[in-house]
């Protein structure tokens, strides 16, 4: 029985939350990524080897323990280390078995999920990571002089709270943790639509108790709203949502472990998935669904889909039950969303993957080795806990190996038509798709940017070859045109780089729309702090993505081997914070092959950091947050900024409260926080009436950790829900 020590090295922390790990065994130290304090403490024992826990600088004296079911370290990437070179040896310890037991993935969140199955070796050598984002810190001044001499004629972004006009028309409130919705005063939320609301007056009301069934959810309102958008159609408002995905410890809270026990279980599940397309109208109490009307529909991942574009008919599109390849079942995981001029609803899935597993795996009693493409796409051999393949064997991929390339791309949808056919267009790239930002190009050219949310993936442009004309058809414009990657480059200045056979070596414009991914390695892309909702402002040729966070920049590649250096856009190593980047194309033209860029924003904490981690000059403690995600232009020139980051409001993130959104003058750089969300939820999606009095945001999975009620409050079940913003005067809201 190995011997271990425990040796926090203090020293490895960086900004980071939780402090690292590591554990010296016959002179190599294994690092390990601990939940939370409470993880730490527990540490002891570890499948078979005892810990024997010494002194340690961050925790004191410890005492064995036995270790939680559900320890981190019994989930965690172990890496070796030298310790006296610190020289990464780049072994991998474990991959599978004991320390991977497929149990423990439900407390992970997205975001980690395939940074744990798909374990890269670090490949920095710390010291260099913490000298390196010091040493940005001079740069990080110049970067955002930058942007501010080319917005503003000289003036920084240094005096936020001193504009000479005040666009915002609220009060910043201030951060809290109270588990509600805080809107500035003169202003009201109420909710509109939550999880398991049924669609139809004589549908199921929600079950508090068994929270539903595959039947009742299949007619009712989808779980974990995110991306959306109000459609007028005549008299008519129809509101197109995202579903994203579920809590599983909430769906089947009414089972003893929290996970599914039955196939009804796993359908309820899948039903909770896809899109939900309401409409809506103001009643008694603000804006209601309004049950019973033709326009409501459920889409779900058993709902028909065509597949349009280059990867349509390929051979890896063929399925046993889609010989052609041109018919798919479903959508899921669709985070943030796009929309067309001519009144379509773009859905953008993104973590597609984790609802795959093998059966190889199981039978054999022996690691799966994956191709390289499902590596890089985070196909593995167990799902992540959601048990689809159990009830649907297309998500065997054992059986069923194409189907994963069917799934992880924008799907139109027109919500005027409730019989119509969902259309994945697989000319905008397959990867994990975080929304999808339209901009009709002054030579009237479509231009769709794109984020790959995960780390050190990629930021994408595509340019339709036809052009807009409106009543004219649209289909070929999301059909036939370029797909191209961001590179930045150190001195404000960028490229898109096309990506078509002969720039990228792969044998068809196909295969770049399926393995887009492997496309953008292939011409240097930069690997970006992982991009989420990318907005373009209507009043002016520029362009905004949240980078939400990434703690394994300057750490370790991308699931692809590609570096991730703290530089550029993605100054910071180990970065906890997350930043909002901004372009603006060559000429003011969307279809440039080059442009300039800037940091609008670096989130930080200026009451913990005074370094790079504090954050940029427009962040203060009053408006401090982390983690950007949903963004968004109001008619006005308004950024709104949504937030999926840590909610501990403890150290790093002391201060920063629930998760939230802010507004952001572009102009002045000035940001105000307008609304705190409930406790563990995350604020995601938002869209206006075309009156512009009311802003629908979403609220998604308050409580995912076990600590909310809302909206219900006393012990109900946390619902996710859309809530409707009015100004108390009636006035205008973006
Ligand atoms: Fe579903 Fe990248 O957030
Ligand atoms: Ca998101
Ligand atoms: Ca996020």
């Amino acid at each position: 029985m190995a011997e271990w020590r425990l040796a926090a090295l203090s020293e490895r922390r960086v900004a980071g939350a939780n402090p690292a790990l590591a554990i010296q065994i016959d002179g190599l130290f294994y690092r390990s990524i601990p939940k939370d304090d409470q993880c730490l403490a527990n540490l002891g024992r570890c499948d078979q080897a005892i810990l024997v826990l010494a002194e340690s600088p961050i925790l004191g004296k410890v005492q064995p323990r036995e270790v939680w079911p559900d320890c981190w370290l019994g989930q965690a990437e172990l890496l070796a280390f030298q310790s006296a070179t610190r020289t990464v040896q780049h072994k991998k310890l474990k991959q599978g078995g004991p320390f991977m037991a497929r149990d423990h993935n439900e407390d992970i969140s997205f975001d980690e999920y395939d940074d744990i199955h798909s374990p890269r070796p670090e490949t920095c050598d710390f010291d260099d990571i913490v000298e390196a984002a010091i040493s940005r810190r001079g740069m990080l001044g110049g970067v955002l002089a930058f942007g501010s001499i080319g917005l503003l004629g000289g003036t920084a972004l240094t005096t936020p709270a001193k504009a000479a006009t005040d666009r915002f028309a609220f009060t910043g409130i201030a951060a809290n943790t109270a588990d509600d919705i805080t809107v500035p005063d003169g202003f009201s939320a109420k909710v509109l639509v939550r999880w398991g609301d049924p669609l139809t007056s004589d549908g199921p009301d929600f079950d508090h108790a068994t929270r539903g069934t595959g039947a009742s959810q299949a007619v009712t309102f989808g779980d974990n709203t995110d991306g959306m958008e109000v459609f007028a159609h005549g008299d008519k408002l129809l509101l197109a949502v995202n579903n994203e995905y579920t809590n599983r410890k909430i769906t089947w809270g009414n089972r003893e472990e929290g996970k599914y026990e039955t196939d009804d279980d796993v359908l309820k599940g899948m039903m909770a998935h896809g899109l939900s397309v309401i409409e809506i109208a103001p009643g008694e109490n603000g804006w209601e669904m309004v049950k019973d009307s033709p326009y409501n529909r459920r889409v779900t991942p058993n709902t028909e889909m065509e597949i349009t574009g280059p990867a349509a008919g390929h051979d890896l599109m063929k399925t046993e039950a889609d010989p052609d390849g041109i018919k798919s079942l479903g959508t899921w995981n669709n985070c943030g969303n796009g929309s067309t001029p001519w009144g379509t609803y773009l859905a953008c899935e993104e973590n597609f993957n984790g609802y795959y597993s093998s059966s190889e795996e199981v039978q054999d009693n022996k690691p799966i080795q994956p191709t390289p493409e499902f590596i890089r796409y985070g196909i593995r051999e167990s799902d992540w806990g959601y048990g689809w393949a159990q009830i649907d064997e297309r998500f065997d991929t054992f059986k069923h190996p194409n189907e994963p390339n069917r799934n992880g791309y924008v799907v139109e949808l027109d919500p005027k038509d409730p019989t119509s056919t969902p259309k994945k267009r697989t000319a905008l790239g397959r990867f994990k798709h975080e929304n999808a930002e339209m901009v009709i190009n002054g030579d009237g050219r479509v231009v769709v940017y794109m984020g790959d949310d995960e780390r050190g993936e990629f930021l994408y442009r595509y340019v339709s070859d036809g052009v807009y004309a409106p009543g004219a058809s649209t289909d070929s414009l999301m059909e036939e045109g370029t797909l191209s990657v961001a590179v930045f480059s150190e001195d404000g200045t960028g490229q898109w780089a096309e990506l078509t056979p002969e720039s990228t070596g792969m044998a068809s414009k196909a295969e770049i729309a399926i393995h887009t991914r492997l496309a953008g390695s292939a011409v240097g892309a930069t690997t970006m702090d992982r991009p989420e909702w990318v907005a373009a402002n209507p009043s002016a040729a520029e362009v905004y993505c949240c980078l939400t966070n990434n703690k394994n920049r300057g750490v370790k590649p991308n699931a692809g081997d590609d570096e991730t250096p703290a530089m550029g856009p993605n100054p910071r190593a180990e970065n906890h914070y997350g930043q909002i980047v901004r372009w603006r194309p060559d000429g003011a033209d969307h279809t440039a092959s080059g442009f300039s860029w800037d940091l609008f924003v670096l989130a930080g904490n200026p009451t913990v950091h005074s370094d790079a981690y504090a954050g940029s000059d427009n962040v203060n403690a009053d408006n401090m947050f982390n983690s950007p995600d949903g963004l968004k232009f109001d008619d006005n020139g308004l950024l709104w900024i949504q937030t999926d980051g840590n909610y501990s409001n403890e150290e790093d993130f002391a201060g920063h409260g629930n998760n939230q959104m802010l507004a952001a003058d572009t102009v002045t750089g000035e940001i105000r926080r307008f609304l705190v969300g409930p406790r563990q939820c995350e604020v995601t999606g938002l869209a206006w009436t075309p009156d512009k009095k009311t802003i629908l945001v979403g609220i998604q999975h308050p409580g995912e950790r076990g600590d909310s009620h809302w909206p219900e409050g006393g012990d109900a079940v946390p619902r996710s829900a859309v809530i409707a913003v009015t100004r108390d005067d009636g006035g205008v809201l973006g």
